[in-house]
C-alpha cells in the first residue's frame, strides 16, 4: 500500500531497512526490537485517543486501550519487581521531566550527573528544560578513574539541598551503587531518581544490580538494552505513584501513544522469558570481551572496563578524534558514536572518545568470535587503515547474522 500511495517515503524506508541490514550498529543506545514488537507498533490503535488512565479516560471507546495499558503495566511491575509502573511516557526525556515536575516542581532544586561526565541532557543540562525549569547542580566523575565520586555527590547534596538526586547516565559503563546514593538522598532529605535508560534490560534480567528498593522512582527508555519500541517508562513506590501519574498526564503529555504502549507490552512479555536473561548475559560478556580486546592492543578504556553493555574508549593516546573514527567506521559499515570522555579537552562535536555498545550485535546472534573480529576492525580504523578495506569483513558478518 505505501509503495503505491507514496513511493517517495516507501523508498526511504526501504533504504533504512537496507542500511540496518548491511551495517552493524555498535551505538550503545540502539538495538533491534522483534518483528512482533514492530507489528504491535504499526497497529490500528495508533488512531486512538486515550487521554487519562485505564478506567478514567477523557474519550469513549477506550476498552481495548485500557486492557493493553494494564497488560503493559502488569508486565512491567513483574519484570522489575516494582510497586507501580507508568508506561505512558513518550520517551526517556519526558519520563524524567514528569518525575522532576512531580518531585521537585518548577524552580525546585535537583542534582544530577553533568552531561560532559556521562550524564543525560534531562538531568539538569542548562540548554534543556531540566536546566531551565529546575535549579540544577551537577556532579561529575573522578578524572583519574572515570568513576562517580560519591564524596563529591554528598558534598554537593549538602551544599545544594536538592529535592531530587538523579543517579544514572548515558555513557557510564559501570554499575551504580544505588544504596550509597539512597543513603546520601536520605541524609539531605531528597528523593532518589534512578535513570536506568541504558542498562534497563540488563537490570530486568538481573545481570546488573537493580535500583528497586533503593530509589523512590526509576525512569528508563524501552528501546535500548530492554529491546522494546521507542519510548519511556517510570516505576515508582506506591506512595508517590499518584503524583507521578498526574505529572505524566496532564503535567508533561497529552494523549498516550497507544501503539507504542502495545509494543512495550509485547517487549515486556519477551523480557519475562528465560531467553531474555541469556541474551543479557551475552550482551554483558561481549562488552567485557570487547573492552579487554581493545585494551590488550593498547587502547585506554574509561574506568578500565565495563559492568554493562557500554565500552567507552579513550582515544587521547591514539592521535585520532572520536569524530574521525566515527566517520571511518561508517565507511567500513559500522555505526558508532563519538563521545566525550571525562575531562575531554576537545569540543562535543569532535571529542576524544568513542562509545561502543554490544546490545544490537548480540541481538543479531553474534558471539565472542564475531566480537573479536569487530574489535580488530575498530583497532584498524583507529590505527588509520583504509576503512574500505574493512568493509568486506563487516558485510560478511551482516550477511551471516541477519536482522531479527
Ligand atoms: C540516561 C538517559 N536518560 C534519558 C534518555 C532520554 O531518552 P529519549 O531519547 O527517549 O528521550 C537517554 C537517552 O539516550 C539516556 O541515556
Amino acid at each position: 500500500m505505501l509503495r503505491t500511495q507514496d513511493p517517495e517515503v516507501a523508498d526511504w524506508l526501504m533504504r533504512e531497512d537496507r542500511r540496518q541490514a548491511d551495517s552493524l550498529t555498535l551505538i550503545a543506545s540502539e538495538n533491534h526490537c522483534s518483528a512482533a514488537v514492530r507489528e504491535a507498533c504499526q497497529s490500528r490503535i495508533t488512531d486512538k485517543y486515550a487521554e487519562g488512565y485505564p478506567g478514567r479516560r477523557y474519550y469513549g471507546g477506550c476498552e481495548v486501550a485500557d486492557a493493553i495499558e494494564l497488560v503493559a503495566k502488569q508486565r512491567a511491575v513483574e519484570l522489575f519487581g516494582a510497586e507501580e509502573a507508568n508506561v505512558q511516557p513518550h520517551s526517556g526525556t519526558t519520563a524524567n521531566l514528569a518525575v522532576l515536575l512531580a518531585l521537585a516542581g518548577p524552580n525546585g532544586r535537583i542534582l544530577g550527573m553533568a552531561l560532559k561526565s556521562g550524564g543525560h541532557l534531562s538531568h539538569g543540562y542548562d540548554k534543556s528544560h531540566s536546566g531551565m525549569i529546575f535549579m540544577a547542580a551537577q556532579y561529575g566523575v573522578r578524572a583519574d578513574d572515570g568513576r562517580i565520586d560519591l564524596d563529591e555527590v554528598r558534598r554537593l547534596a549538602k551544599e545544594h539541598q536538592p529535592m531530587v538526586i538523579i543517579a544514572g547516565g548515558s555513557s557510564y559503563p559501570r554499575a551504580i551503587d544505588y544504596a550509597a546514593f539512597a543513603g546520601i538522598a536520605k541524609e539531605v532529605g531528597a528523593l532518589l531518581l534512578a535513570d536506568i535508560a541504558h542498562p534497563a534490560g540488563l537490570i530486568a534480567a538481573a545481570v546488573m544490580p537493580s535500583p528497586i528498593g533503593h530509589a523512590d522512582v526509576v525512569t528508563m527508555t524501552t528501546h535500548k538494552t530492554l529491546r522494546g519500541p521507542r519510548g519511556g517508562m517510570i516505576l515508582a513506590k506506591r506512595d508517590i505513584a499518584k503524583r507521578i501519574n498526574s505529572a505524566v498526564f496532564p503535567g508533561a503529555q497529552g494523549g498516550p501513544l497507544m501503539h507504542q504502549i502495545a509494543g512495550k507490552a509485547v517487549a515486556f512479555g519477551e523480557a519475562l522469558r528465560p531467553e531474555f536473561k541469556s541474551y543479557q548475559l551475552r550482551v554483558k560478556e561481549h562488552a567485557a570481551l570487547l573492552a579487554g580486546h581493545l585494551r590488550e592492543y593498547g587502547l585506554d578504556i574509561v574506568t578500565g572496563g565495563t559492568d554493562s553493555h557500554i565500552v567507552l574508549v579513550d582515544l587521547r593516546k591514539a592521535d585520532v578524534t572520536g569524530a574521525q573514527v566515527e566517520e571511518r567506521a561508517l565507511v567500513a559499515g559500522l555505526s558508532v558514536n563519538k563521545n566525550a570522555i571525562p575531562g575531554d579537552p576537545r569540543p562535543p562535536m569532535i571529542t576524544s572518545g568513542l562509545r561502543l555498545g554490544t546490545a544490537a550485535a548480540t541481538t543479531r546472534g553474534m558471539g565472542c568470535d564475531e566480537i573479536r573480529k569487530i574489535g580488530d576492525v575498530i583497532l584498524g580504523l583507529i590505527r588509520g587503515d583504509s576503512p574500505a578495506a574493512h568493509h568486506p569483513t563487516i558485510q560478511a558478518l551482516c550477511n551471516a547474522f541477519p536482522l531479527p
